[in-house]
């Protein structure tokens, strides 16, 4: 744990500020912070963006980095995607486990990310994608929380893992994950919820599952979640992962479904990336998005996050890790250009996910954590939109991560000029 003074940036709500970091958590934030000790390490950070960490609340650690191993996704569905995982589960080894995910985090660390959701399959013949997560999350627990969840890709019921799938929870990991929709009928959908919550609630644990990932408006497994929820008391502890069945549901049974989801208080987690990519791949046209109803539900009061799901793995060829790329796709899929809609897109990725996820001390307030990242970007919709240098990337009170400024210099016949592409750009003023 560290001290830091980071003096002259703006933060989230236009406010000029100072932030003191002391031991590792800020001690203070303000403007023209005084009586600051004088060997303590100072970075200027010329007026530019800080803001909390972003997080990935929902990605695959264990699947990351193996793109065209063995073989590309030809059809890009969702489907051939999980059976060519199911094809190179089974060759995977613990090193090259641990060395894709490593470098994934890195990348994460240099993106300003510092909490990844990883989702970790455990219905294969052994635990050791389970294994190797753990091993990186005790490795690198001082650079990035790393939260993971026991999933049951090929099926809680259809695969038989629930032995499994305890045993991955005995080993230390913390979340209760599911994949309903994929299990053999609705019914064993179902069954499969209502013995994960079980679980769940037993074990003191919070729930994650994939659910409704479907162009299917008759998958409805999101309904038997808030039910469950509700009775074996996981209200607030819950979070239903992508729920596209629900972009292409008529009006009247949502109107019905959104009440259960704030009785259950569900948070909500989208992978706009991945959702635009797979989802509508079996229509012709009008193509469905297939992102859940992001917008309307914030505006009902759900917490809504946004994940990156996929890194160049057998459902999409692309990708660095970078949360503002995902936020920068939503506010486009899901036609939220506001604003205060643009604003709600960053907290996607940022407070909306720290909630859900139960981090605790997150924030850029007197007692939180010493986390942040300071952005090329005057504010927030800014960094939507130019996906910025991370100049700063703190920890505790520590650098992790430094990226110089980007600037770009034109010649122009007798002419020159400096891009950075910020509104410092403009010899006009705009709001
Ligand atoms: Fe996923």
């Amino acid at each position: 744990m560290s001290d830091l003074f980071i003096k002259n940036v703006v933060l989230e709500n236009g406010k000029n500020s100072d932030i003191l970091i002391l031991n590792g958590k800020i001690s203070d934030i303000g403007p023209s912070i005084k009586n600051v000790s004088g060997d303590i390490e100072i970075v200027d950070a010329k007026g530019w963006l800080a803001t909390p960490p972003f997080i990935d609340s929902h990605f695959h650690l264990d699947a990351t980095l193996s793109y065209g191993m063995p073989r590309v996704n030809q059809s890009g569905t969702l489907l051939e995607g999980i059976s060519l995982w199911g094809e190179l589960k089974p060759t995977v080894r613990f090193d090259d486990l641990v060395e894709r995910a490593e470098t994934l985090c890195r990348w994460s660390i240099a993106r300003g990310t510092l909490a990844i959701r990883s989702h970790v399959d455990v219905s294969g013949n052994d635990l050791i994608g389970v294994e190797a997560m753990l091993y990186v999350k005790e490795k690198l627990k001082s650079y990035i929380d790393i939260q993971l969840v026991a999933f049951p890709q090929d099926g809680l019921l259809r695969s038989g893992c629930l032995e499994n799938l305890k045993k991955a929870l005995e080993l230390g990991v913390e979340v209760v994950g599911g994949i309903p929709h994929f299990e053999r009928t609705m019914q064993q959908g179902a069954e499969s919820i209502r013995t994960l919550c079980e679980i769940a609630e037993k074990r003191g644990l919070l729930v994650d599952m994939h659910c409704d990932e479907s162009d299917d408006p008759l998958s409805r497994h999101i309904e038997t979640l808030t039910m469950e929820t509700n009775r074996v008391g996981l209200n607030g502890r819950v979070a239903g992962s992508h729920l596209t069945s629900m972009h292409s549901m008529d009006n009247y049974y949502y109107s019905k479904l959104i009440s259960l989801m704030l009785e259950a208080n569900i948070g909500v987690i989208a992978n706009p990336l991945i959702n635009i990519t797979l989802q509508g791949r079996h229509d012709t046209y009008p193509k469905r998005r297939g992102l859940t109803r992001v917008n309307e539900q914030m505006n009902e009061g759900l917490d809504v996050a946004f994940g990156h799901d996929c890194v160049m793995d057998p459902w999409y060829p692309l990708g660095s890790h970078d949360m503002l790329e995902v936020a920068n796709m939503a506010l486009h899929v899901a036609h939220m250009t506001g604003q205060s809609e643009m604003m709600d897109c960053f907290r996607a990725v940022t407070h909306n996910p720290a909630k859900i996820m139960h981090l605790e001390n997150y924030g850029l307030t007197k007692g939180c954590s010493g986390d942040l990242v300071i952005l090329q970007a005057l504010d927030p919709i800014e960094a939507l939109r130019l996906k910025p240098a991370r100049l700063f990337v703190i920890k505790g009170g520590k650098i992790i991560s430094t990226e110089s400024p980007k600037l770009s210099k034109l010649k122009l016949g007798e002419e020159k000029f400096e891009i950075d592409f910020t509104k410092k750009d403009f010899s006009w003023k705009i709001k």
